[in-house]
């Protein structure tokens, strides 16, 4: 009755698909212990390497499982303890790995009575509460891994998506916080047509090059032209990393959900590392601590 589940990190947007893409890292996420107790309810015992609310209801983890306990039948109760690997406001998922990990491991524990796609809402109630937005496209990839698309938000349609099998990220993240509330809420809610051709021609690329394992439509398809230009005023040196990763051999590179985390991908560890150098060099000469990752997909 006590089960211990691996919370991936997430890249959420991947440049063209504000609020609909998303992809789970496989090395790099928290680990968290539910277990089942007589007591009704959720209590956060304990959170380890980061300050983050223990009360159930101000944590994600708590508002998530609560949600999802409403709706099943249920006369015990949950403990959950969080070793949070993710930091807070880095963009790579860090409300989202502790929502979806706590509706997947109760669900277990309750002996799956939900499939993973009727987990989804009750995730992103918990998201909810950290970003302002009931966003799935962070919760979505936690819960199925690998890449997933958010077809459609009411009524809520996720679709998991191939993974090439050389595709490898590479993350820099910045040690400054943004919060997802705040990098929303400086962006435009009207797009022109313009825009919207180019968008969704990256997003169907996007998609066609990860079923096809084309990585050249893959990296071609890495453009946004609608949050990029916005939200990359808040992340200093953010051309830079760009252009240092490119050269480099990455196939594309953009801001990892809401930021301040840039991601790149390529094609085969090595580039990858050789990416996470390139991003390490242009960060160096700041005097702003980042840490960077090199995942698998
Ligand atoms: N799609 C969300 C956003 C993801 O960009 O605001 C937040 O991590």
């Amino acid at each position: 009755d006590i089960i211990k589940v691996f919370c991936p990190a997430t890249i959420a947007n991947i440049s063209c698909g504000f609020d609909i893409l998303g992809l789970a890292l496989n090395e790099v996420g928290d680990e968290m212990t539910v277990k089942k107790v007589a007591e009704p309810g959720i209590r956060i015992t304990s959170i380890i390497g980061q300050d983050l609310p223990l009360e159930a209801t101000k944590n994600v983890a708590g508002v998530a499982g609560l949600a999802l306990l409403q709706d099943v039948d249920c006369d015990f109760g949950f403990d959950i303890a969080i070793d949070k690997r993710i930091k807070a406001g880095s963009g790579i998922g860090s409300s989202a790995a502790s929502a979806a990990g706590a509706v997947w491991a109760i669900n277990e524990l309750l002996g799956r009575p939900l499939s993973v796609d009727q987990l989804v809402p009750y995730a992103m109630a918990g998201e909810k509460l950290a970003s302002g937005v009931p966003h799935a496209d962070n919760v979505a990839p936690v819960l199925f891994g690998g890449f997933t698309l958010v077809r459609s938000y009411d009524p809520l349609d996720v679709i998991r998506i191939h993974t090439p099998k050389e595709l490898y990220a590479t993350i820099i993240h910045p040690q400054i916080e943004v919060k997802t509330a705040d990098s929303r809420r400086i962006l435009k809610t009207k797009i022109s047509l313009g825009d919207g051709v180019k968008q969704w021609g990256n997003v169907g690329g996007l998609i066609a090059g990860l079923y096809t394992e084309d990585y050249d439509l893959i990296g071609r398809s890495l453009v946004d032209h609608i949050v990029e230009p916005i939200r990359s005023m808040l992340i200093p040196g953010f051309e830079a990393i760009k252009k240092a990763s490119m050269e480099v051999g990455a196939l594309g590179c953009g801001i990892s959900g809401s930021g301040p985390s840039v991601f790149a991908f390529s094609k085969g560890l090595e580039t990858a590392n050789s990416v996470k150098q390139a991003m390490e060099a242009v960060y160096d000469p700041l005097e702003l601590p980042y840490e960077t990752h090199v995942s698998g997909v």
